[in-house]
C-alpha cells in the first residue's frame, strides 16, 4: 500500500482532533503541533500538568495534546480495537506490562484507567522518533499479525493499540504511560496523578 493510500485509509478510520483549537487532521502524517495545541508558556516552562478536555472525542479517534514538550496521544478506543489488542497479546513482547513504564493503574491489559481511553506518550522507545498511526486494514504492510496500532518509519518499530512493542523490533520497550487522572467523564489531567482515577 502507497504511503498515500494509508494516509486515506487512516482518515477514515482515525481522526485526530486537536486538543483546544477543534481542528482535524490525518492521522499517518507528520501532525503539527500547532499553538494553539500547546499549554501556557509557564506551564510549559514548569513541566506543569495539562488539562485535556476530551469531550469531543468520538470512538477511534485520537487527540494529541503537549506535555513537557512531548507529544502525549489520548484515544478513545472503539470495541474492534480493544479487541484487536487481545489478539495481539502473542505478538507483543511484553504483553502484561512487566517494565515499569505505566503507572500502577495502567498496569493492565489495556494499559489504561478506561478501557477505551488510552494515554500513551507518542515517543517511540528506541531513539525517540514520534510514531504514527497505522489502522487494522493496514496488514497488506504490517504484516498478518498486525490489529491496528502505531508505526515507528525511522527504524520500523511497531506497538499496539495499547503501546505495546512488537516482537523482534528496534524499540525494546513499550510506549510510555504518563501520570494521568480524570478530574471528570471529560476532563484529564495529564502529568500528575494524585487525584486518582
Ligand atoms: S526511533 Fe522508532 S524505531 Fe527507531
Amino acid at each position: 500500500m502507497s504511503d498515500s493510500q494509508d494516509v486515506n485509509a487512516s482518515r477514515r478510520n482515525l481522526i485526530v482532533a486537536s486538543a483546544t483549537a477543534g481542528g482535524a487532521a490525518a492521522v499517518g502524517v507528520a501532525v503539527p503541533f500547532a499553538a494553539s495545541m500547546l499549554p501556557s508558556e509557564r506551564a510549559k516552562a514548569l513541566g506543569a500538568p495539562v488539562e485535556a478536555d476530551i469531550s469531543g472525542l468520538q470512538p477511534g479517534e485520537l487527540q494529541i495534546i503537549e506535555w513537557r514538550g512531548k507529544p502525549v496521544w489520548i484515544l478513545r478506543r472503539t470495541k474492534e480495537m480493544l479487541d484487536g489488542i487481545k489478539k495481539s497479546a502473542a505478538s507483543v513482547s511484553d504483553p502484561n506490562s512487566d517494565v515499569p513504564l505505566q503507572p500502577a493503574y495502567a498496569k493492565n491489559e489495556f494499559r489504561s484507567i478506561k478501557q477505551e481511553v488510552v494515554v500513551l506518550e507518542g515517543v517511540c522507545s528506541h531513539l525517540g522518533c514520534s510514531p504514527q498511526f497505522k489502522s487494522a486494514e493496514s496488514k497488506a504492510e504490517m504484516g498478518q499479525d498486525w490489529n491496528g496500532g502505531f508505526y515507528c518509519p525511522c527504524h520500523g518499530s511497531k506497538f499496539d493499540l495499547a503501546g505495546r512493542v512488537y516482537k523482534g523490533v528496534p524499540a525494546p520497550v513499550n510506549l510510555a504511560v504518563p501520570p494521568y487522572a480524570f478530574l471528570s467523564e471529560t476532563r484529564i489531567l495529564i502529568g500528575e496523578d494524585r487525584k486518582g482515577a
